[in-house]
């Protein structure tokens, strides 16, 4: 079969479909009926618009240190808060039911992480659920892959997007290093991997595209902690 040539159109086409994956995976992984919900690195703010359609009234907080992406007009009822999450949200103690860390630890330092988890648990309310969703460790491998041979890439905008883009640089993580991180400030309740194999075109994607060849249906795209608090 001849190889597949990657232009930005359907490049830009399959990482909507994985975000859209990765988002509705974690949406799904909400239990309970939360009144309130923080999401912590927000960006376009598309997760908490899910969550917002899923629990209608939901109190929400939007936090990012660039809110510039976010998309206001859909999410009026929406407060936000600027800043880096690593030094802290200002938010009151204990006042979330669920707290959102989606695609956000991923751009930071393992002592950024620490204290986002930190913090993430402050303003967790006594018995909150906590959904962190990071990049799976199969996914990172295809990224470094990318990074590695920025050549190939047809206009080198997703390098830059992952790399140095807008939300600064992208830390690769070592096997099981999130949830070792996560474990030192949460109980981990329920963790979750989206594989590729609920979506077998991604195959082609990574193999063709990233040209990793270790690729295959059993892959993990993302991994979703559901967590809880230990106050
Ligand atoms: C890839 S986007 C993910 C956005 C959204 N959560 C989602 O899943 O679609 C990562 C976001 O996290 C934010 N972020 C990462 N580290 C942050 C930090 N230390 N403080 C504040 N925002 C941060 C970035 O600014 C960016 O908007």
């Amino acid at each position: 079969m001849p190889k597949r040539k990657w232009d930005d159109v359907s490049l830009a086409a399959m990482q909507a479909i994985i975000t859209m994956l990765v988002e509705d995976h974690a949406v799904a992984a909400i239990q309970g009926e939360p009144d309130s919900v923080v999401d912590l690195g927000c960006g376009t703010g598309s997760v908490l618009e899910k969550v917002v359609d899923k629990f209608t009234g939901i109190r929400a907080v939007a936090v990012d240190k660039d809110l510039s992406q976010f998309g206001l007009g859909e999410l009026s009822n929406v407060q936000t808060t600027k800043c880096d999450l690593a030094q802290g949200t200002g938010l009151p103690d204990s006042s979330f039911e669920l707290v959102l860390l989606c695609g956000s630890l991923e751009f930071n330092d393992n002592l950024g992480v620490a204290a986002i988890l930190g913090e993430a648990n402050r303003i967790a309310a006594p018995g909150a659920r906590i959904v962190i969703q990071v990049t799976h460790r199969d996914h990172d491998r295809a990224r470094q892959q990318l990074l590695r041979k920025g050549d190939i890439v047809p206009s080198g905008e997703a390098i830059r997007a992952w790399g140095e883009g807008p939300y600064g640089w992208y830390h690769l993580r070592e096997d099981g290093e999130y949830a070792r991180l996560i474990a030192k400030e949460f109980a981990v309740v329920n963790p979750e991997v989206l594989r590729v194999s609920d979506c077998p075109e991604t195959l082609e994607y990574f193999e063709e595209y990233c040209g990793y060849p270790g690729f295959s249906l059993n892959s993990g795209l993302s991994e979703t902690f559901v967590c809880r608090s230990k106050h």
